[in-house]
Protein backbone atom coordinates (compact mmCIF):
# COMPACT_ATOMS: atom_id res chain seq x y z
CA UNK A 1 0.00 0.00 0.00
CA UNK A 2 1.04 3.29 -0.39
CA UNK A 3 2.23 6.01 2.09
CA UNK A 4 -1.62 7.17 2.59
CA UNK A 5 -4.51 6.24 0.13
CA UNK A 6 -7.86 7.64 -0.28
CA UNK A 7 -10.89 5.51 -0.17
CA UNK A 8 -14.51 5.25 -0.15
CA UNK A 9 -15.99 4.75 3.89
CA UNK A 10 -18.27 1.98 2.15
CA UNK A 11 -17.17 0.24 -0.85
CA UNK A 12 -13.08 1.14 -0.56
CA UNK A 13 -12.37 2.46 -3.82
CA UNK A 14 -9.22 3.76 -4.16
CA UNK A 15 -10.00 7.59 -5.72
CA UNK A 16 -6.57 9.83 -6.54
CA UNK A 17 -5.29 11.62 -3.38
CA UNK A 18 -4.07 14.58 -5.87
CA UNK A 19 -7.52 15.70 -7.22
CA UNK A 20 -10.43 17.69 -5.23
CA UNK A 21 -12.58 14.62 -4.39
CA UNK A 22 -15.25 14.62 -1.60
CA UNK A 23 -17.51 11.12 -2.30
CA UNK A 24 -17.35 8.21 -3.85
CA UNK A 25 -17.32 8.12 -7.82
CA UNK A 26 -18.79 4.56 -7.88
CA UNK A 27 -21.38 5.20 -4.78
CA UNK A 28 -21.28 8.49 -3.48
CA UNK A 29 -20.66 7.86 0.04
CA UNK A 30 -18.00 9.90 1.56
CA UNK A 31 -14.02 9.08 1.45
CA UNK A 32 -11.33 9.04 4.37
CA UNK A 33 -7.61 8.55 4.19
CA UNK A 34 -6.35 5.45 4.94
CA UNK A 35 -2.45 5.51 6.28
CA UNK A 36 -0.20 2.37 6.16
CA UNK A 37 0.42 1.78 9.96
CA UNK A 38 3.75 -0.20 9.47
CA UNK A 39 5.34 2.45 6.97
CA UNK A 40 4.29 5.12 9.25
CA UNK A 41 5.72 3.80 12.03
CA UNK A 42 8.83 3.70 10.39
CA UNK A 43 8.56 7.18 9.16
CA UNK A 44 8.20 8.34 12.84
CA UNK A 45 10.76 6.32 14.31
CA UNK A 46 13.15 7.75 12.05
CA UNK A 47 12.46 11.22 12.94
CA UNK A 48 12.56 13.53 15.71
CA UNK A 49 8.86 13.81 16.85
CA UNK A 50 9.14 12.71 20.19
CA UNK A 51 10.99 16.01 20.80
CA UNK A 52 8.88 17.98 19.02
CA UNK A 53 6.21 20.21 21.20
CA UNK A 54 2.75 19.07 20.77
CA UNK A 55 1.20 20.99 17.61
CA UNK A 56 -0.80 19.50 14.59
CA UNK A 57 2.35 19.94 12.89
CA UNK A 58 4.10 17.69 15.51
CA UNK A 59 2.41 14.22 14.11
CA UNK A 60 3.88 15.43 10.03
CA UNK A 61 4.69 12.10 9.45
CA UNK A 62 1.00 11.13 9.58
CA UNK A 63 -0.09 13.91 7.65
CA UNK A 64 -1.10 13.22 4.51
CA UNK A 65 0.51 16.48 2.77
CA UNK A 66 3.68 16.12 0.41
CA UNK A 67 6.84 16.05 1.57
CA UNK A 68 8.17 19.12 -0.01
CA UNK A 69 5.02 21.15 -0.27
CA UNK A 70 4.44 24.23 2.03
CA UNK A 71 2.85 24.36 4.79
CA UNK A 72 0.53 27.21 5.41
CA UNK A 73 0.10 27.13 9.55
CA UNK A 74 -0.81 30.16 12.54
CA UNK A 75 0.59 27.77 14.92
CA UNK A 76 -2.73 25.35 15.58
CA UNK A 77 -3.45 22.39 17.99
CA UNK A 78 -1.03 22.39 20.83
CA UNK A 79 -4.04 23.25 23.38
CA UNK A 80 -4.53 22.42 26.58
CA UNK A 81 -5.65 19.28 28.39
CA UNK A 82 -6.65 21.03 31.73
CA UNK A 83 -7.41 19.50 34.94
CA UNK A 84 -10.69 20.04 35.95
CA UNK A 85 -10.56 18.94 40.49
CA UNK A 86 -12.84 21.68 41.47
CA UNK A 87 -15.75 20.79 38.53
CA UNK A 88 -15.01 17.11 39.26
CA UNK A 89 -15.70 17.70 43.03
CA UNK A 90 -18.45 19.46 42.36
CA UNK A 91 -19.70 16.63 39.85
CA UNK A 92 -18.70 13.87 42.58
CA UNK A 93 -15.96 12.23 39.86
CA UNK A 94 -12.60 11.36 40.23
CA UNK A 95 -10.79 12.49 37.33
CA UNK A 96 -12.31 15.27 34.52
CA UNK A 97 -10.61 16.84 31.67
CA UNK A 98 -11.46 19.65 29.30
CA UNK A 99 -9.30 19.44 26.08
CA UNK A 100 -9.79 23.28 25.57
CA UNK A 101 -9.77 23.43 21.73
CA UNK A 102 -10.98 27.29 21.96
CA UNK A 103 -7.75 28.16 22.57
CA UNK A 104 -6.95 27.67 19.06
CA UNK A 105 -5.80 30.75 16.29
CA UNK A 106 -8.95 31.23 15.09
CA UNK A 107 -10.89 30.24 18.62
CA UNK A 108 -11.67 26.66 17.21
CA UNK A 109 -10.88 22.99 16.86
CA UNK A 110 -11.66 24.30 12.79
CA UNK A 111 -7.77 25.39 12.87
CA UNK A 112 -6.32 21.92 12.97
CA UNK A 113 -8.45 20.93 10.36
CA UNK A 114 -7.70 24.11 7.39
CA UNK A 115 -3.92 23.77 7.89
CA UNK A 116 -3.74 21.09 6.55
CA UNK A 117 -6.49 21.28 4.19
CA UNK A 118 -5.16 24.39 3.18
CA UNK A 119 -1.83 23.40 2.85
CA UNK A 120 -3.15 20.68 0.66
CA UNK A 121 -5.28 23.15 -1.64
CA UNK A 122 -2.30 24.83 -2.66
CA UNK A 123 -0.77 21.77 -2.95
CA UNK A 124 -3.21 20.78 -5.52
CA UNK A 125 -2.75 23.98 -7.31
CA UNK A 126 -6.24 25.57 -5.97
CA UNK A 127 -7.59 28.87 -6.69
CA UNK A 128 -10.44 29.28 -4.33
CA UNK A 129 -11.96 27.22 -1.32
CA UNK A 130 -15.57 27.46 0.18
CA UNK A 131 -17.30 25.97 2.52
CA UNK A 132 -21.07 26.62 4.34
CA UNK A 133 -20.77 26.95 7.60
CA UNK A 134 -22.63 27.75 10.97
CA UNK A 135 -19.79 30.03 12.17
CA UNK A 136 -16.07 28.15 13.15
CA UNK A 137 -15.57 26.88 9.87
CA UNK A 138 -15.85 30.28 7.64
CA UNK A 139 -13.84 32.09 10.67
CA UNK A 140 -11.14 29.51 9.87
CA UNK A 141 -11.29 28.72 6.77
CA UNK A 142 -11.04 32.53 6.06
CA UNK A 143 -7.95 33.62 8.11
CA UNK A 144 -5.93 30.08 6.66
CA UNK A 145 -7.13 31.28 3.14
CA UNK A 146 -5.66 35.06 3.75
CA UNK A 147 -2.50 33.12 4.77
CA UNK A 148 -2.43 31.36 1.74
CA UNK A 149 -3.34 34.26 -0.48
CA UNK A 150 -6.30 32.03 -2.02
CA UNK A 151 -9.59 33.59 -2.40
CA UNK A 152 -12.42 32.72 -0.29
CA UNK A 153 -16.36 32.20 -0.46
CA UNK A 154 -18.10 31.32 2.98
CA UNK A 155 -22.24 30.71 2.56
CA UNK A 156 -23.53 30.81 6.21
CA UNK A 157 -27.25 30.83 7.46
CA UNK A 158 -28.96 33.99 7.73
CA UNK A 159 -29.25 35.60 11.26
CA UNK A 160 -27.99 32.25 12.60
CA UNK A 161 -24.13 32.85 13.17
CA UNK A 162 -22.73 34.10 16.41
CA UNK A 163 -21.05 37.54 16.12
CA UNK A 164 -17.75 37.16 16.85
CA UNK A 165 -17.63 34.44 14.04
CA UNK A 166 -19.09 36.96 11.46
CA UNK A 167 -16.81 39.26 12.65
CA UNK A 168 -13.87 37.08 11.88
CA UNK A 169 -14.90 35.32 8.76
CA UNK A 170 -15.60 39.51 7.39
CA UNK A 171 -12.15 40.54 8.81
CA UNK A 172 -10.32 38.05 6.87
CA UNK A 173 -11.63 38.65 3.42
CA UNK A 174 -14.09 35.68 2.74
CA UNK A 175 -16.99 36.84 0.53
CA UNK A 176 -19.42 36.03 2.87
CA UNK A 177 -22.48 35.16 1.76
CA UNK A 178 -25.84 35.14 3.78
CA UNK A 179 -28.28 32.46 2.75
CA UNK A 180 -31.93 32.57 3.58
CA UNK A 181 -32.18 28.79 4.64
CA UNK A 182 -29.97 26.94 6.52
CA UNK A 183 -26.58 25.60 7.48
CA UNK A 184 -27.40 21.93 6.11
CA UNK A 185 -29.35 23.96 2.19
CA UNK A 186 -26.13 26.31 2.48
CA UNK A 187 -23.92 22.96 2.28
CA UNK A 188 -26.02 21.40 0.00
CA UNK A 189 -25.86 24.55 -2.42
CA UNK A 190 -21.95 24.43 -1.63
CA UNK A 191 -22.03 20.48 -2.89
CA UNK A 192 -23.87 21.20 -6.28
CA UNK A 193 -22.21 24.04 -7.43
CA UNK A 194 -18.38 23.77 -5.94
CA UNK A 195 -16.69 21.82 -9.49
CA UNK A 196 -18.94 23.98 -11.39
CA UNK A 197 -17.77 27.26 -9.81
CA UNK A 198 -14.46 26.17 -9.82
CA UNK A 199 -14.27 25.95 -5.92
CA UNK A 200 -12.46 23.44 -3.73
CA UNK A 201 -14.39 22.35 -0.54
CA UNK A 202 -13.19 22.40 2.48
CA UNK A 203 -16.29 21.62 5.15
CA UNK A 204 -15.76 18.38 7.15
CA UNK A 205 -16.46 15.90 3.74
CA UNK A 206 -13.35 17.05 2.83
CA UNK A 207 -10.78 14.27 3.94
CA UNK A 208 -7.99 16.41 4.94
CA UNK A 209 -9.57 18.20 6.92
CA UNK A 210 -10.11 15.29 9.00
CA UNK A 211 -6.34 14.39 8.79
CA UNK A 212 -5.92 17.28 10.74
CA UNK A 213 -8.26 17.22 13.18
CA UNK A 214 -7.18 13.66 14.21
CA UNK A 215 -4.74 15.15 16.17
CA UNK A 216 -6.07 16.60 18.62
CA UNK A 217 -6.93 12.69 19.85
CA UNK A 218 -2.88 12.42 19.77
CA UNK A 219 -2.15 15.10 21.67
CA UNK A 220 -4.74 13.94 24.41
CA UNK A 221 -2.95 10.69 24.56
CA UNK A 222 0.22 12.31 24.38
CA UNK A 223 -0.51 14.65 27.05
CA UNK A 224 -1.99 11.73 29.27
CA UNK A 225 1.43 10.25 29.35
CA UNK A 226 0.33 7.59 26.62
CA UNK A 227 -2.65 6.40 27.28
CA UNK A 228 -5.88 7.35 26.18
CA UNK A 229 -8.73 8.47 28.48
CA UNK A 230 -11.50 6.00 29.09
CA UNK A 231 -14.32 8.69 28.23
CA UNK A 232 -14.55 11.41 25.59
CA UNK A 233 -17.35 13.81 25.39
CA UNK A 234 -17.97 15.21 22.37
CA UNK A 235 -20.47 17.88 20.67
CA UNK A 236 -21.76 16.72 17.56
CA UNK A 237 -22.96 18.74 14.40
CA UNK A 238 -22.14 17.78 11.29
CA UNK A 239 -20.24 14.28 12.54
CA UNK A 240 -16.76 15.16 11.23
CA UNK A 241 -15.00 15.90 14.76
CA UNK A 242 -16.23 13.06 15.99
CA UNK A 243 -15.01 10.94 13.28
CA UNK A 244 -11.51 12.50 13.71
CA UNK A 245 -10.89 11.96 17.18
CA UNK A 246 -12.32 8.36 16.93
CA UNK A 247 -9.56 7.97 14.03
CA UNK A 248 -6.59 9.01 15.86
CA UNK A 249 -7.06 7.07 18.92
CA UNK A 250 -7.77 4.10 16.69
CA UNK A 251 -4.43 5.28 14.60
CA UNK A 252 -1.98 6.49 17.61
CA UNK A 253 -3.03 3.15 19.75
CA UNK A 254 -2.54 0.96 16.26
CA UNK A 255 1.15 2.74 16.08
CA UNK A 256 1.58 1.34 19.61
CA UNK A 257 2.09 5.24 20.47
CA UNK A 258 -0.83 5.10 23.30
CA UNK A 259 -2.70 2.20 25.49
CA UNK A 260 -6.26 2.23 24.59
CA UNK A 261 -8.67 4.36 22.68
CA UNK A 262 -12.25 6.02 24.63
CA UNK A 263 -15.96 5.20 24.38
CA UNK A 264 -17.04 8.40 22.51
CA UNK A 265 -20.08 9.98 23.99
CA UNK A 266 -21.48 12.43 21.16
CA UNK A 267 -23.59 15.34 22.48
CA UNK A 268 -26.23 16.99 20.45
CA UNK A 269 -28.41 19.45 21.24
CA UNK A 270 -31.69 18.09 21.62
CA UNK A 271 -33.93 20.59 18.76
CA UNK A 272 -30.74 19.32 16.59
CA UNK A 273 -30.02 15.68 16.89
CA UNK A 274 -30.66 13.44 14.08
CA UNK A 275 -27.66 11.23 15.18
CA UNK A 276 -28.55 10.78 19.28
CA UNK A 277 -32.03 9.97 17.67
CA UNK A 278 -30.31 6.78 15.73
CA UNK A 279 -28.89 5.69 18.78
CA UNK A 280 -32.16 5.79 20.75
CA UNK A 281 -33.78 3.89 17.82
CA UNK A 282 -30.93 1.63 16.82
CA UNK A 283 -31.61 2.22 13.29
CA UNK A 284 -29.02 2.61 10.60
CA UNK A 285 -30.61 5.24 8.85
CA UNK A 286 -29.97 8.75 9.21
CA UNK A 287 -33.97 10.82 9.32
CA UNK A 288 -33.25 14.39 9.23
CA UNK A 289 -34.42 16.77 11.18
CA UNK A 290 -36.12 19.71 8.88
CA UNK A 291 -35.91 22.26 11.05
CA UNK A 292 -32.87 21.91 13.55
CA UNK A 293 -32.65 24.81 16.19
CA UNK A 294 -30.66 25.41 19.76
CA UNK A 295 -29.02 28.05 20.95
CA UNK A 296 -25.81 25.83 20.42
CA UNK A 297 -25.94 27.85 17.19
CA UNK A 298 -22.51 25.52 15.82
CA UNK A 299 -24.31 22.89 16.16
CA UNK A 300 -27.93 23.61 14.64
CA UNK A 301 -28.03 20.78 12.09
CA UNK A 302 -30.05 18.90 10.79
CA UNK A 303 -28.76 16.51 8.22
CA UNK A 304 -24.63 15.75 9.31
CA UNK A 305 -23.04 14.95 6.27
CA UNK A 306 -20.38 12.84 8.06
CA UNK A 307 -23.63 10.85 9.81
CA UNK A 308 -22.00 7.42 8.63
CA UNK A 309 -18.78 8.20 9.53
CA UNK A 310 -19.10 9.09 13.01
CA UNK A 311 -22.44 6.63 13.86
CA UNK A 312 -19.53 3.79 12.56
CA UNK A 313 -16.38 5.61 14.81
CA UNK A 314 -19.05 5.99 18.10
CA UNK A 315 -20.17 2.49 17.77
CA UNK A 316 -16.74 1.32 17.44
CA UNK A 317 -15.59 3.14 20.22
CA UNK A 318 -18.55 1.08 22.19
CA UNK A 319 -20.41 4.39 22.86
CA UNK A 320 -23.03 6.37 21.82
CA UNK A 321 -24.76 9.74 21.42
CA UNK A 322 -27.46 11.34 23.55
CA UNK A 323 -29.08 14.95 23.20
CA UNK A 324 -29.07 17.83 25.90
CA UNK A 325 -31.47 20.72 25.79
CA UNK A 326 -30.39 24.19 25.49
CA UNK A 327 -30.73 25.26 29.24
CA UNK A 328 -28.20 22.49 30.10
CA UNK A 329 -26.19 23.98 27.58
CA UNK A 330 -25.86 26.85 29.23
CA UNK A 331 -25.65 25.57 32.87
CA UNK A 332 -22.64 23.60 31.83
CA UNK A 333 -21.17 26.52 30.43
CA UNK A 334 -21.26 28.89 33.43
CA UNK A 335 -20.12 26.22 35.30
CA UNK A 336 -17.30 25.45 33.09
CA UNK A 337 -16.65 29.21 33.49
CA UNK A 338 -16.85 29.52 36.87
CA UNK A 339 -15.44 26.79 38.51
CA UNK A 340 -12.21 26.10 35.73
CA UNK A 341 -12.25 29.69 33.90
CA UNK A 342 -12.74 28.11 31.01
CA UNK A 343 -15.00 30.24 28.67
CA UNK A 344 -16.17 27.96 25.48
CA UNK A 345 -19.05 29.07 23.71
CA UNK A 346 -22.12 26.84 23.58
CA UNK A 347 -21.67 23.95 21.41
CA UNK A 348 -18.32 23.72 23.34
CA UNK A 349 -20.31 22.99 26.55
CA UNK A 350 -22.36 20.61 25.02
CA UNK A 351 -19.92 18.05 26.05
CA UNK A 352 -19.67 18.82 29.56
CA UNK A 353 -23.88 19.23 29.71
CA UNK A 354 -23.71 15.62 28.52
CA UNK A 355 -21.25 14.47 31.15
CA UNK A 356 -23.55 16.33 33.59
CA UNK A 357 -26.52 14.29 32.64
CA UNK A 358 -25.02 10.95 31.94
CA UNK A 359 -23.79 11.18 36.15
CA UNK A 360 -27.56 12.49 37.52
CA UNK A 361 -28.64 9.18 35.26
CA UNK A 362 -25.69 7.03 36.74
CA UNK A 363 -24.66 6.53 33.39
CA UNK A 364 -20.96 7.00 33.53
CA UNK A 365 -18.24 5.06 35.84
CA UNK A 366 -17.92 7.81 38.59
CA UNK A 367 -14.30 6.61 38.70
CA UNK A 368 -13.12 6.82 35.14
CA UNK A 369 -11.20 9.17 33.70
CA UNK A 370 -13.18 11.42 31.16
CA UNK A 371 -12.12 14.13 28.85
CA UNK A 372 -14.74 16.64 27.25
CA UNK A 373 -13.81 18.48 24.58
CA UNK A 374 -14.71 21.78 24.23
CA UNK A 375 -15.04 22.76 21.16
CA UNK A 376 -14.84 26.79 20.78
CA UNK A 377 -14.14 29.32 22.77
CA UNK A 378 -16.78 32.03 24.47
CA UNK A 379 -15.80 35.23 22.64
CA UNK A 380 -17.08 34.03 19.85
CA UNK A 381 -21.12 34.03 20.82
CA UNK A 382 -20.80 37.26 23.57
CA UNK A 383 -24.61 37.90 22.95
CA UNK A 384 -25.19 34.62 24.12
CA UNK A 385 -23.00 35.07 27.01
CA UNK A 386 -24.49 38.42 27.98
CA UNK A 387 -27.93 37.81 27.32
CA UNK A 388 -27.71 34.98 30.29
CA UNK A 389 -25.70 36.97 33.03
CA UNK A 390 -26.57 39.09 35.55
CA UNK A 391 -26.44 43.12 34.47
CA UNK A 392 -23.15 45.30 35.35
CA UNK A 393 -24.43 47.22 38.87
CA UNK A 394 -23.78 51.04 37.82
CA UNK A 395 -22.46 53.37 40.90
CA UNK A 396 -21.16 57.01 41.07
CA UNK A 397 -17.23 57.07 40.22
CA UNK A 398 -16.73 57.90 44.37
CA UNK A 399 -14.76 54.88 46.63
CA UNK A 400 -17.69 55.48 49.18
CA UNK A 401 -20.19 53.93 46.52
CA UNK A 402 -17.94 51.22 46.09
CA UNK A 403 -17.84 50.51 49.51
CA UNK A 404 -21.76 51.36 49.43
CA UNK A 405 -22.35 48.62 47.64
CA UNK A 406 -19.46 45.87 48.48
CA UNK A 407 -21.36 46.36 51.97
CA UNK A 408 -24.18 45.35 50.83
CA UNK A 409 -25.80 48.64 50.69
CA UNK A 410 -27.53 50.81 47.85
CA UNK A 411 -25.58 50.82 44.42
N1 LIG B 1 -18.39 22.70 18.25
C1 LIG B 1 -18.22 23.84 17.56
C2 LIG B 1 -17.78 25.04 18.31
C3 LIG B 1 -18.44 23.86 16.16
O1 LIG B 1 -18.25 24.98 15.50
C4 LIG B 1 -18.89 22.69 15.52
C5 LIG B 1 -19.16 22.68 14.07
C6 LIG B 1 -19.04 21.52 16.29
C7 LIG B 1 -18.79 21.57 17.64
C8 LIG B 1 -19.48 20.24 15.68
O2 LIG B 1 -18.46 19.64 14.95
O3 LIG B 1 -19.66 19.47 12.80
O4 LIG B 1 -17.52 18.27 13.18
O5 LIG B 1 -19.60 17.56 14.34
N2 LIG B 1 -19.18 23.71 13.35
C9 LIG B 1 -19.30 23.71 11.89
C10 LIG B 1 -19.08 25.09 11.34
C11 LIG B 1 -20.48 23.01 11.38
O6 LIG B 1 -19.58 25.39 10.25
O7 LIG B 1 -18.39 25.89 11.97
P1 LIG B 1 -18.83 18.67 13.74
Amino acid sequence: MEPFEMRCIECGKAHDMQKPAYACTSCGNLLEVRMDLAAARERASKSDMRKRPISVWKYREFIPVAKGSKIFSLSEGGTPLLRCDSLAEELGIKKLWIKFDGTNPTGSFKDRGMTVGISKAKELGIGTVTCASTGNTSASLAAYAGLASLKCVVLIPEGKVALGKLAQAVMHGALVVSVKGNFDQSLDMVMRSSEKLGMYVLNSVNPFRIEGQKTAAYEVCDQLGGVSPQYLYIPVGNGGNSAAYWKGFEEYESLGLATGHPIIRGIQARGSAPIAHMFQKGTNNLVPVKDPDTVATAIRIGNPANWKKTVRAIRKSGGSATTVTDEEILRAQRMMAQHEGVFAEPAGAAALAGLMKDLEQEGVDRSAEVVCVATGHGLKDPDTAISQTVKPKVIEARVEALEELLRGGRS
